[in-house]
């Protein structure tokens, strides 16, 4: 039986974090196995908010580095990078004559970067969810793993291939939003607000590059109080936080241990952070290390990226052939 296609892209801009790693990587990670997988840089979308491109090629590599780091397999998984596979961009400016300027106005993504930079507000940036559908259509695929941010976008790109089938006929499936229900994990920032995140505080986020010393020196500074005094009482946001956070990278007896002595009110929330500390640095350290020797590898990942864009733009061809087709774009 055929697989059915999952596609997501991942952004260029900044460091995996460990938002990145519970959110999206491990689940993209398990995907491999059961799915036709097809994963990719998207560093045409950078552009639309990043046009300086000294550090462009850098962080292509460290981002595909990083996620092969965390399980990302090139020999199970198609991993490739935008910029390699032409065939998006003809599908990107095919789709743009289905696509209004009111709804692309409308968007919130759009309308968000048109305060934060508005002396840059260009056309790629108010088209960036028609070059998002192309992403996906491109391969026909099915299902879309994404965060609550990017729904929109997704749903967007299932009325560009609604309207294209009604046009011309039925060609693209209508994509879908995709997780592993349970494994939705959010991962709380250190200071007890919010999630990590790239943008916010640096120092309340925890990288998969960052040195053990700082992993360290974050964890240590993370939002405490001087414990409960009342025995079992409901534990504060920050704290529950900590350990939500414990509770990915730590042993289940060091959270059941903790988690009896803040009920028993004896907790030490310094002996707890140093703890979490540890357990951090041990799951963290090696990714970094792994990432790190993949990035210092170009032979190795200039194989990966063409071995990845030539099995992208296979399958992107087909689907190129079939749009023009149904368009009535073959003259000959
Ligand atoms: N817009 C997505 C983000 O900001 C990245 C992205 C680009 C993407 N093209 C995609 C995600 C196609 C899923 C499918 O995270």
């Amino acid at each position: 039986m055929q697989k059915e296609v999952v596609l997501s892209g991942i952004r260029s801009t900044g460091f995996l974090h460990l938002g990145n790693y519970f959110g999206a990587m491990r689940n993209y990670v398990r995907m491999q196995d059961d799915f036709d997988c097809y994963f990719f840089v998207a560093d045409w979308h950078a552009l639309t908010t990043h046009p300086d491109t000294k550090e462009l090629r850098n962080s292509v590599l460290r981002v595909l580095a990083e996620n092969i780091a965390c399980g990302l397999d090139p020999e199970k998984a198609c991993l490739y990078v935008q910029s390699h596979v032409p065939e998006i961009a003809e599908l990107y400016m095919l789709l743009n004559m289905l696509a209004y300027k009111g709804e692309l106005e409308k968007t919130t993504t759009f309308k968000d970067k048109v305060r934060l930079q508005p002396q840059n507000v260009n056309a790629g940036l108010l088209t960036y969810p028609v070059l998002m559908a192309a992403d996906i259509l491109v391969h026909r695929a099915f299902k879309v793993p994404v965060g609550k941010d990017q729904e929109q976008h997704l749903e967007m790109a299932r009325n560009f291939a609604q309207r294209f089938n009604h046009r011309y006929g039925d060609v693209f499936p209508e994509p879908v939003a995709f997780n592993f229900g349970e494994s939705l994990v959010k991962v709380p920032s250190l200071d007890g607000a919010g999630k990590m995140s790239k943008s916010e505080n640096q120092m309340a986020t925890l990288y998969l590059a960052d040195d053990d010393e700082l992993i360290r020196k974050k964890v240590m500074k993370a939002k405490s109080d001087s414990g409960p005094t009342e025995p079992n009482s409901d534990k504060p946001d920050y704290i529950e936080n900590l350990f939500q956070l414990m509770r990915l990278v730590s042993k289940k007896e060091t959270v059941d241990q903790f988690e009896a002595d803040y009920n028993n009110c004896t907790i030490r929330y310094g002996d707890m952070k140093k703890q979490m500390a540890e357990d951090m640095v041990a799951f963290i350290a090696p990714i970094r290390e792994k990432a790190a020797a993949i990035y210092a590898d170009e032979k190795y990942l200039a194989e990966v990226m063409q071995t990845g864009a030539e099995k992208a733009r296979k399958s992107a061809g087909a689907t190129l052939a079939l749009v023009r087709e149904h368009m009535g774009l073959k003259y000959f």
